[in-house]
């Protein structure tokens, strides 16, 4: 009988973390370390303190190869995980493909996506080291509202900057966040020195990731119980993710299924690092796994951004990576999916593109929205708009299969429910939704402000 889903049970979750900078020492593309925006130089990791604790510092430049999860992490990620991998047999038939298609459901978490994968833990490191608070940025709100959920468990405050643009489109969000103990404010806010500064160039300013970003981080700065969380990007994040790829392992072996292609959504590359990382060495061994990042058209960092180091918020607070950026000051149009408007992506997964063992792959909303309701219609899930992204990869992919003939296998990361979304579902069948075509002039403008190494 063909298998719907493939669970494991609760002792069979991974307790190790899957760290992969180990792996990428030996690439053609040199590994770039995070540098000292003042000295150009690498970065002395203990100036990261005044924002980060300890344990995560350590973590982001770890060359320990599996990181053991602590007993108290894996409790909260019981909650949840392990989460089922499932068989998209009615997408299949409904697509007339030969591939087989298969997601890991990452949306079964209380807050909806895989973001609280790492919030949780970097919650617990937070709770350990003695901080009470903890700023952060968050575009659609599933990071915030991920971080929301883990600070409420482990007993911290929470001040979430939520792009302003998103906090009208998903109100829901908000009150999520509320519910769970937090402080969530509009970005850009009077609250911080950068917020005042950009309200009174432009009061209507939309907000960005990269501005809320700067505003978590100068609040974290100037107050000394708190720290800054971030829900993408760093290497510790995508780390705290590979828990999905390595049930993923586990599952595909239940069925003795060797996936030939993996796709997942990019924002700053944290969910699709997550279903990958662990399948890099087998890339490196020779294996024949493609994998396809897919960002949106309106903000197109992999696809045509510049492979420089840039600052990673609009204020310039952070320290410089080295990645696939459109400038720290490009502020994407107001596409739906909120968390796929980053103007950079993690120098882990900007590394991978480089060297050619990741493709990256752009869409436009409408398409994405329209490929996420053909997926709901035939397995009922109804994707969040960056899920969507990855979906419309994966339908293209297994049409490509069945006008090539091909019986391919097909994985992706179902990263988060659209049940927030629904707004912009109805922007779509009332044909009120728009697509960005981002002219090459805007693109080339943001670069004039990378800063120069
Ligand atoms: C459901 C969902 N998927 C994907 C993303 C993109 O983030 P990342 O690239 O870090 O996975 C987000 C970000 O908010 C999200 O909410």
């Amino acid at each position: 009988m063909l298998e719907v889903k493939v669970l494991l049970e609760d002792r069979e979750m991974p307790k190790k973390w899957y760290n992969v900078l180990p792996e990428l020492m030996d690439l053609k593309t040199p590994f770039s370390p995070p540098l000292d925006p003042a000295t150009k130089k690498p970065l002395d990791p203990s100036k990261l303190e005044a924002i980060f604790p300890k344990a995560l510092i350590a973590q982001e430049a770890s060359m320990e190869k599996m990181i053991p999860i602590p007993e108290d992490i894996l409790k909260v990620y019981n909650i949840w995980r392990p989460t089922p991998m499932y068989r998209a047999a009615k997408l299949e038939k409904a697509l007339k493909t030969p591939a087989h298609i298969y997601f890991k459901n990452e949306s079964v978490s209380p807050p909806g996506s895989h973001k609280p994968n790492t919030a949780v833990a970097q919650v617990y490191y937070n709770m350990k080291e003695g901080v009470k608070r903890i700023a952060t940025e968050t575009g659609a709100g599933q990071w915030g509202s991920a971080l929301a959920f883990a600070c409420n468990y482990f007993g911290l405050k929470a001040t979430i900057y939520m792009v302003k643009v998103s906090y009208q489109q998903k109100p829901y969000r908000r009150s999520m966040m509320q519910v769970w103990g937090a402080h969530c404010i509009p970005s850009p806010s009077d609250k911080t020195n950068t917020g005042k500064a950009i309200l009174k160039q432009q009061p209507d300013h939309p907000g960005s990731l990269g501005l809320a970003i700067s505003e978590a981080v100068e609040d974290a700065a100037t107050h000394d119980d708190t720290k800054y969380s971030l829900g993408s990007v760093l290497n510790h994040v995508l780390l705290h993710q590979t828990i999905i790829g390595e049930e993923l392992k586990l599952q595909l072996k239940k069925v003795n299924v060797k996936p030939d292609i993996l796709i997942s959504c990019v924002g700053g590359g944290s969910n699709f690092a997550g279903l990958v990382l662990p399948f890099v060495p087998d890339v490196k061994a020779g294996k024949k796994i493609r994998m396809i990042a897919v960002e949106p058209t309106a903000c197109p960092t992999l696809t045509r951004g510049y492979y420089a180091y840039d600052f990673g918020d609009v204020a310039e607070l952070t320290p410089l990576l080295k990645m696939y950026t459109l400038g720290h000051k490009f502020i994407p149009p107001k596409i739906h999916a909120g968390g796929l408007r980053y103007h950079g992506d993690a120098p882990i997964i900007c590394q991978l593109v480089k060297e050619g063992i990741v493709e990256g792959r752009a869409y436009h909303q409408k398409e994405a929205f329209k490929a996420a309701v053909t997926f709901a219609r035939a397995e009922g899930f109804i994707p969040a708009p960056e899920t969507a992204h990855a979906i419309k990869a994966v339908i293209d992919e297994a049409i490509k299969c069945r006008e090539e003939k091909k019986k391919k296998t097909i994985v992706f990361n179902f990263s988060g429910h659209g049940h927030f979304d629904l707004g912009s579902y109805d922007l779509y069948f009332e044909g009120k939704m728009e697509d960005y075509h981002l002219e090459k002039k805007y693109i080339e403008q943001a670069f004039k402000d990378l800063p120069k190494i």
